[in-house]
């Protein structure tokens, strides 16, 4: 049964904030065409073109952030946040690891590992200064608070070629935990996308709730597809939370 387990892996993707207003990535079958078929990808997500063009990827960044401190968490956040409580509660865990760098997870209450970073945080490419909370905008002309020099933040977002965070934790938690669930992703970038694979090495149950079916559908024990908003609450209410 379902509500056996006592200690889950919820791995979540742009899908589950797709309610929220923001777009996804790669679209979906509700005809959102995602980001990367607006954008280029190889020019706002990774360090070579974050080099050859500083000013237009800081805005790129400086947009979306602003406009992800215009919308809420949805019901599929909520519910994720109560089985958390519910689950640690029990002596049990739901280890919550996004691929998204928005805050949603947060403000919906629940503990959240961001393996690609976060957008509303900064860090500076020449010091050792902490993560920081980025309050308005970052421009080129920033000077960094530590270190003093002009031009060296950037977004605090994984870009395509660096190494995800949380990988060790990540994996330590995936060896306890006895289901898997993958929420909202399409399953196309790696590590996150293996981690199903992983968890059948392991010998876990692994569930995917997504809108269509991922490019790694075939590795799901079970699968429920239709919007995160109705079919996550629907599957946390099995634990009456
Ligand atoms: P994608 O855009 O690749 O996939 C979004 C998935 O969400 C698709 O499978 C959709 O079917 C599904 N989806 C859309 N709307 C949904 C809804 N309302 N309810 C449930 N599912 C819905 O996004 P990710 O898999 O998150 O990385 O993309 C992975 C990574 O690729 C991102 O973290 C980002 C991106 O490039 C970096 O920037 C490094």
């Amino acid at each position: 049964m379902m509500t056996d387990h006592k200690h889950i892996l919820v791995l979540t993707g742009s899908g589950i904030s797709a309610e929220s207003g923001i777009s996804t990535y790669r679209g979906g079958a509700d005809g959102d065409e995602g980001l990367w078929s607006a954008v280029d990808f190889q020019k706002y997500a990774s360090p070579e073109g974050f080099r050859e063009d500083p000013d237009g990827v800081h805005n790129f960044y400086n947009v979306r952030r602003a406009q992800i401190r215009t919308v809420a968490p949805n019901p599929a956040h909520f519910a994720l946040a109560r089985l958390q409580k519910y689950l640690a509660r029990q002596g049990g865990s739901l280890t919550l690891v996004t691929q998204n760098v928005d805050d949603l997870h947060e403000r919906a209450g629940a503990e959240t590992l961001h393996m690609h970073g976060e957008i509303l945080k900064g860090f500076c490419n020449m010091c050792d200064r902490p993560r920081f909370m980025v309050d308005g905008d970052l421009h080129t002309s920033d000077g960094c608070d530590a270190c003093g020099r002009i031009g060296t933040l950037r977004p605090d977002v994984v870009w395509f070629g660096e190494i995800p965070y949380h990988m060790d934790t990540i994996y330590d938690a995936l060896g306890r935990a006895t289901l898997f669930v993958s929420i909202g992703t399409s399953g196309s970038v790696y590590p996150a996308a293996g981690f199903v694979q992983e968890a059948r090495n392991l010998g876990m149950e692994t569930m995917e709730l997504n809108l269509d079916p991922s490019d790694n559908a075939h590795a799901f024990d079970v699968a429920e597809y239709g919007l995160a908003g109705d079919i996550v609450p629907a599957w946390t209410a099995q634990w009456g939370v």
